[in-house]
């Protein structure tokens, strides 16, 4: 078999190769495992003529920011701009309850700071970069070219959506994709030789387009995207004190665009409804909902009531996908 030291003695050479003594490499990083991986093992391979992006779409998760902005900066000293674009997206988002039209708009808000980006470094640093980190896998390579009767067309449309898909054609930008031969399982491999923390490589998959996919509806409107923070990340906390997060492929919570009643504290209250999902997975293509024990779902729907202002009432997910999608949208 290979081993995963080798592979990186590898990689590092094939970019020091491909990548010029004077040229430069921008990449987008995603907080997710992919890219922050591919990221190392170029910033290994060529220092800083690496040059990473991180935006903040104002769709993140509580403290997302800080917490993986101190994974780039402490744990992996990549080079990272961070960018504070959440007014931007979110103005752009006002309005908009179409899940398809959402995740346009922020595709394109996205393709916009990122261009813009690229062009500070020309304006600032006279820096003209010549190639483009992308975290694609194997299995992606595999879907995108699925083989005739493999049965792969379907998962094909389902991942077209997720992929950045629709950088601008004019960057002329070449691509490099260090990951390109290998499965999740041996990323994370990679990863853990390159000292990047495990509680990192174990987070569960996280969709690009952020949290707009886990509001329905409006994300500007009814405090959702604070309200939907404050209960994920409740929830998230209370799977890992309950020592199931690595059993569980994804957990997150729903913000529902509609208000139910219910009393709290001999008051009358008209607030809003807030669904957890929880699924086990081998790849995200089909997926079951995870049977959570009594007493956890007990404790969980007490103290998001309790603690998160505007919420009153909590569902669980209990649908497998198929029929349904993991994601809400
Ligand atoms: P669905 O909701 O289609 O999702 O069952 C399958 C898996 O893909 C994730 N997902 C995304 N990942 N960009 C991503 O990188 C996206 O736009 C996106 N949409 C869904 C989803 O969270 C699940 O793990």
């Amino acid at each position: 078999g290979w081993k995963m030291e080798n592979v990186l003695d590898e990689e590092i050479r094939v970019i020091k190769d491909t990548v010029g003594p004077q040229e430069h490499v921008i990449c987008a990083l995603s907080g997710g495992v992919d890219s922050t991986v591919a990221a190392t093992i170029i910033h290994k391979a060529i220092g800083d003529r690496l040059h990473c992006v991180f935006v903040d779409n104002g769709l993140l998760r509580y403290k997302e920011r800080e917490r993986v902005m101190e994974t780039f900066e402490k744990d992996l000293h990549l080079p990272v701009t961070c960018i504070d674009a959440s007014d931007q997206f979110l103005k752009a988002l006002k309005g908009v309850t179409d899940p398809e039209m959402k995740r346009k708009i922020i595709g394109k808000e996205f393709i916009c700071i990122f261009d813009s980006f690229a062009q500070d470094l020309e304006l600032k640093l006279g820096i003209k970069p010549s190639y483009l980190v992308q975290g694609t896998l194997y299995p992606d390579v595999i879907e995108s070219c699925p083989p005739p009767g493999s049965g792969r067309n379907h998962s094909h449309t389902i991942k077209s959506h997720h992929n950045v898909g629709g950088l601008p054609k004019d960057m002329k930008l070449k691509l490099i994709e260090p990951l390109k031969l290998l499965f999740k399982d041996e990323v994370r491999q990679l990863g853990r030789i390159m000292d990047v923390p495990e509680g990192f490589l174990k987070r569960h998959p996280f969709p690009g387009p952020g949290l707009a996919v886990r509001v329905l509806g409006d994300v500007t409107e009814d405090n959702a995207l604070d309200i939907l923070r404050q209960v994920d990340e409740i929830f998230i906390r209370s799977i890992k004190d309950a020592g199931l997060y690595d059993s569980i492929w994804q957990a997150f919570a729903v913000f529902l665009p509609i208000k139910s009643v219910g009393v709290q504290g001999d008051k009358r209250t008209h607030s809003h409804v807030v669904a957890i999902r929880a699924v086990t997975s081998q790849d995200g293509m089909t997926a079951d909902w995870y049977n959570f024990e009594y007493k956890f779902l007990a404790d969980l729907s007490t103290k998001i009531c309790n603690s998160v202002p505007g919420v009153n009432r909590v569902v669980q997910d209990i649908t497998s996908k198929p029929p349904s999608t993991i994601e809400w949208e």
